[in-house]
């Protein structure tokens, strides 16, 4: 894959248009100068109120968009395998992208911007792609957030043949209604985009670090089974820390162990692979940050016992 565009060597660049929509709903909400400035000590992990989500949108936002496009770009080879699952999803087609808990949409908005500008250079080939995006996320200000952006950056993904359509919606990991009726979404979704795509980012601070695992366990579980098919698959992203690669991702891969016949690992290895960068900051400071990543990347194909 041609990376120039978004590596120069030393330095990841985020998508720009979504750089630029990042910069006016910062603008429009008055958060430009505060993201400008330093960030918090402790990297904030979002949250349900709009204190919480406002502090992650001005601080963290351009960060998770920097850890998933370190893993797409793939810049040192040391994430290939998410990075290609990742293309082969996003080359054309119909897709189910289900990316949860959204907060703001960094996630989706990165790789659907990226391939975007990769289209838009001639770089990969301008098929169409349609998009049924489904975002989950308990806070109802990051869910807005999230449209905001992807209103502004709509435009250019139709320009490249990328066609959207969302469904947004409040969803609790820890309540089973809001679980079911999540899994009723993707299963509504698949009945006309049979191919899913599960990305989950930086959920390891709520996971790992506030010590919700168990109490999301089964939540989990059921976005797996239903998230599961003939050919689909899922790329979990979060920072490179201890607490992924000998916490949470070792939990995962217990889980798809308990479900064998939902997923499974793509390349056996539990830790995932890490890589890390600096991103130029996307607000015109001149500065960059240091972003690392590790990614999980796992099959999603039903495979009954028997076969
Ligand atoms: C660090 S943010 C990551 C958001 C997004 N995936 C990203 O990469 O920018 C973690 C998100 O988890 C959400 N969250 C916290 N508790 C949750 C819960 N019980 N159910 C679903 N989402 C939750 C927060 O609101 C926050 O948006």
């Amino acid at each position: 894959m041609e990376i120039g565009q978004f590596w120069d060597g030393e330095r990841l660049s985020i998508p720009e248009r979504l750089g630029a929509a990042y910069a006016a709903v910062l603008d429009k909400h008055g958060f430009l100068n505060d993201a400008k400035g330093p960030r918090p000590d402790e990297a904030p992990v979002g949250g349900v109120t709009q204190e919480q989500t406002d502090k992650h949108f001005t601080h963290a936002f351009d960060g998770s968009v920097a850890r998933v496009e370190l893993i797409l770009v793939n810049p040192r080879g040391e994430t290939s395998v998410s990075s290609t699952l990742l293309y082969q999803f996003l080359a054309g087609g119909s897709l189910c992208l289900v990316d949860v808990p959204s907060g703001a949409g960094a996630g989706a908005l990165t790789l659907l911007a990226s391939i975007a500008e990769l289209r838009a250079s001639e770089v990969l080939p301008r098929q169409p792609l349609e998009v049924r995006l489904l975002w989950g996320e308990i806070s109802q200000p990051a869910l807005n957030y999230g449209l905001e952006l992807l209103n502004k950056i709509n435009p250019v993904l139709e320009e490249q043949a990328i066609f959207v359509s969302v469904d947004s919606f409040r969803w609790d990991v820890l309540d089973d209604v809001s679980n079911v009726e999540l899994v009723q979404k993707i299963a509504q979704a698949k009945l006309k985009f049979p191919q899913v795509l599960l990305l989950v980012c930086n959920f390891s601070g709520f996971l790992e670090r506030q010590g919700k695992w168990k109490a999301a366990n089964e939540g989990l579980g059921l976005l797996v089974r239903f998230c599961s098919g003939d050919m689909n698959a899922g790329v979990w992203i979060e920072p490179d820390q201890k607490a992924v690669s000998k916490g949470l991702f070792g939990k995962l891969s217990k889980l798809f162990r308990e479900l064998l016949e939902f997923a499974r690992l793509v390349d056996g290895d539990e830790e995932g692979a890490a890589s890390s960068a600096r991103f130029a900051c996307p607000l015109g400071t001149g500065r960059t940050h240091r972003v690392n990543a590790r990614a999980l990347p796992f099959e999603l194909a039903i495979k009954r016992e028997k076969e």
